[in-house]
């Protein structure tokens, strides 16, 4: 087990003009569970193979424990990494399959099959040791895969979009079974995904990258309720956050937010920041498919009362658990979620109302939170 910490890390390939990764600084504690997300391209890989020592490092130190390791090499780290592609030997049975890298140590013999065995018995595979790979299913594989990694009984684990090669299905099985595999070994693990299912269901800390550069680090919660900026309110959640371009106007002491078809009162208690610096400032409100609500004869309180959008149902989705309608007017669009069970014909006109107390506001130029 170990701490891992990069220092100011940055990384630029030979030839290429942009920094891949870009001053990443972040200390992964001793034991932690920590997910990177961010779309294909944003340097998670490069990031990880920095880690494993399978790339240099252009600027900046990594530390495993209280080591730097920069100039130390791969095999020297005590790193195991789990791949999307986890090629499996086909001629050799599982056991040997996952007791390989051991041989190559020249690790006992005795010590390699009680190690096999435990990695076998953690991972629930024990009555598969003398098959072959191309007599399991590809969620069995990956099983093996990780019992490869296991054995090596690293201080940190990577895992680099292990799950992206299964179907819907399996990936919700092994998303349990890798965190249930994580709460056994208690070993440092860095996951990385471009998933954000994935990074909400499985992170106890998640860092979303985009272009090399750390957007946020914080609990799955704090993100999706408190994103620092649009990108990641729009990439983390589904369906995205919708954005509605305004101004704050105050009338007759209300502080409102305004548009070309309505008005929106905004509360009290949300109103400082936005009038101590955005009075007819453009303006970006953000708010989620969960926090539009119907405007009905109950929602008549006063704060409703001034937070009125006409729209038409465009489309309406169903997804099982949920539905979603794609309301539209003139120049906006909103995706709202409803009950399912709820009928609504395309075409229909509906009144609804953002819960003014949940949207966010964004600056337009920097697309940092304001509030
Ligand atoms: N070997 C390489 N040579 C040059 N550029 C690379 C190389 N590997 C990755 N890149 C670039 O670095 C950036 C980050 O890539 P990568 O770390 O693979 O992203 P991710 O894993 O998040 O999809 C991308 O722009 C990619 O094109
Ligand atoms: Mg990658």
């Amino acid at each position: 087990m170990a701490r891992v910490l990069f220092q100011h890390i940055n990384k630029q390939y030979p030839g290429e003009h942009r920094l891949s990764v870009n001053d990443f600084h972040l200390e992964v504690a001793d034991g932690e569970f920590l997910v990177l997300v961010g779309p294909s391209g944003c340097g998670k890989s490069t990031l990880l193979r920095m880690l494993a020592g399978l790339e240099d490092i252009s600027e900046g130190e990594i530390y495993i424990g209280d080591r730097m390791v920069n100039y130390v090499s791969s095999k020297d780290r005590n790193i195991s990494m789990v791949f999307q592609n986890y090629a499996l030997y086909p001629h050799m049975s599982v056991y040997e399959n996952i007791a390989f890298g051991l041989r190559l140590r020249k690790m006992a013999k005795a010590e390699i099959h009680e190690r096999v065995i435990r990695a076998a018995k953690v991972l629930e595979i024990e009555s598969y040791l003398n098959k072959l790979p191309s007599q399991m299913s590809g969620g069995q594989r990956q099983r093996v895969a990780l019992g490869r990694a296991i054995v090596r009984e690293p201080e940190v684990f990577l895992m680099d979009e292990p799950l992206s090669n299964l179907d819907a299905k399996l990936r919700v099985q092994m998303r349990e079974e890798i965190g249930k595999l994580y709460r056994r070994l208690n070993t440092t693990m860095i996951y990385v995904t471009h998933d954000q299912v994935e990074a909400m269901t499985m992170g106890t800390r998640i860092v979303v990258m985009k272009g090399g550069i750390i957007q946020q680090v914080a609990s799955p919660k704090e993100i999706y309720n408190k994103p620092v900026n649009m990108f990641v309110a729009s990439f983390i959640g589904s369906p995205p956050m919708n954005f509605v371009s305004g101004k704050i106007v105050i009338t007759q002491g209300q502080c409102y937010f305004e548009t070309k078809r309505y008005v929106l009162l905004i509360p009290e208690g949300r109103r400082r920041l936005l009038q101590e610096r955005y009075i007819g400032k453009k303006i970006i409100m953000g708010v989620r498919a969960e926090n539009i609500l119907y405007q009905s004869e109950d929602l008549e309180q006063e704060k409703h009362k001034h937070a009125k959008i006409e729209t038409m149902v465009n489309i309406r989705e169903h997804m099982g658990s949920d539905a979603y309608l794609y309301l539209h007017n003139k120049d906006h669009r909103l995706v709202m979620r409803v009950d399912p069970w709820t009928e609504h014909e395309e075409g229909q006109m509906l009144t609804v109302s953002p819960d003014m107390e949940r949207v966010h506001f964004f600056d337009p130029e920097t697309e940092a939170v304001i509030c």
